[in-house]
């Protein structure tokens, strides 16, 4: 069994990959093909956003989203430390520092109770992570940052396509920015990222900093990076947008299947006013590595997003006392993701669910 099947995917959509790769060969336009404005056109429509960048990667995107806000050393970010390390990265990146506040214990998103605690002078955004495929508690951080004039980003790497309060993921706030990373819920074959925003000078600043910020040919207007999507990744994207619909009506049906099979087994929870796309489907446990280790035994992968909280991790520990956070602190010990995709068949789900009862005995 594999955590994230990607070959069965492969496999249903091999002639429209294979036909959308073939084209970009046969053009040969490899840096800003085609391809490109096309895959963006599709997800601004799909998402609901004014404008879509695609850029190198999700880590890209978040931090030319954070470099068109045009921040200032001493800028602070609002963040949570319960997250991939490139949240947090892309901030000190910016020359800016971040700032956790803690999660909430059920959803594992940033408690947004506590974000204005973290908001001074110096604080010039937001930076909600909607982790496991769930939308952060969008609203109210959006009505924290209006109070206080601030830019909200939504780290949105792991729920493209989620839906909030009839809204789509990375159509919520100043900028949306989401990874196409192969496991991600709508992924490529290599890096790729895009970025979303209905600000139409945020647009065009991230278009110019995704090129080294350049306003025409080797003018370059602002300090950028090299941040394109390849023409070739945009063609896989497109492929695979054709299932993306099934996929993510799949998605739902095997993450309530899980809830349902795990009724009793701690679970992140999903709020009423919005859905997960499962880019983890995680239960907390406790001796997780003994669950981790049954189930390896009987062949079932799993993995854990994230072991360590940021503030508990070398590079971060200087953004936060070490005891800050203590619901991020615990779920970082509790937290195990179990087998996901579209593909995972009935029969592999019913194994893991055993398994993981067996284990949980
Ligand atoms: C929450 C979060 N933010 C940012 C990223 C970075 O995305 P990428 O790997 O495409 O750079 C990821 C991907 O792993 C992520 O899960």
């Amino acid at each position: 069994m594999q955590f994230t099947d990607l070959k069965t995917q492969y496999a249903a959509l091999k002639s429209s990959v294979d036909a959308r790769i073939q084209r970009v060969l046969d053009h040969g336009q490899y840096i800003m093909g085609p391809e490109v404005a096309e895959l963006e056109g599709a997800l601004a429509a799909f998402a609901g956003a004014k404008h879509c960048v695609t850029v190198a990667s999700g880590t890209e995107a978040l931090l030319i989203a954070l470099m068109a806000l045009d921040l200032k050393p001493g800028d602070e970010v609002v963040t949570t430390p319960f997250t991939f390390a490139a949240t947090a990265e892309t901030i000190v990146l910016a020359g800016a520092t971040p700032v956790f506040v803690d999660i909430e214990a059920d959803t594992c998103n940033i408690d947004a109770s506590l974000i204005e605690a973290g908001i001074t002078a110096k604080t010039k955004a937001i930076m909600p992570v909607s982790l496991y495929g769930q939308v952060a508690d969008m609203a109210a951080i959006n009505a924290i940052a209006a109070r206080h004039g601030l830019a909200v980003i939504e780290d949105a790497a792991q729920s493209f396509g989620a839906m909030y309060q009839d809204r789509r993921s990375c159509a919520l706030s100043t900028f949306g920015a989401t990874s196409f990373f192969p496991s991600k819920p709508l992924g490529c074959y290599g890096d790729g990222g895009a970025l979303f925003t209905d600000d139409a000078a945020l647009a065009q600043a991230a278009r110019e900093i995704r090129v080294h910020g350049q306003s025409a040919r080797y003018t370059h207007t602002r300090v950028g990076v090299g941040g394109r999507m390849d023409t070739l990744q945009c063609a896989v994207v497109l492929a695979k947008l054709e299932r993306f619909g099934w996929e993510l009506e799949r998605r739902a049906e095997i993450g309530a299947r899980y809830q349902q099979l795990l009724a009793g087994v701690e679970q992140v929870a999903v709020r009423p006013d919005r859905n997960s796309v499962w880019a983890q489907f995680t239960v907390l446990v406790d001796e997780r590595a003994a669950v981790q280790a049954a189930l390896k035994a009987q062949g079932i992968p799993t993995a854990v997003h994230y072991p360590l909280a940021l503030h508990r991790q070398p590079a971060y520990a200087r953004f936060g006392h070490a005891d800050a956070c203590p619901v991020s602190l615990r779920a970082a010990e509790r937290v195990l993701s179990l087998p996901m995709s579209a593909d995972l068949s009935q029969a592999d789900q019913d194994r893991v669910v055993a398994a993981l009862r067996q284990a949980l005995q």
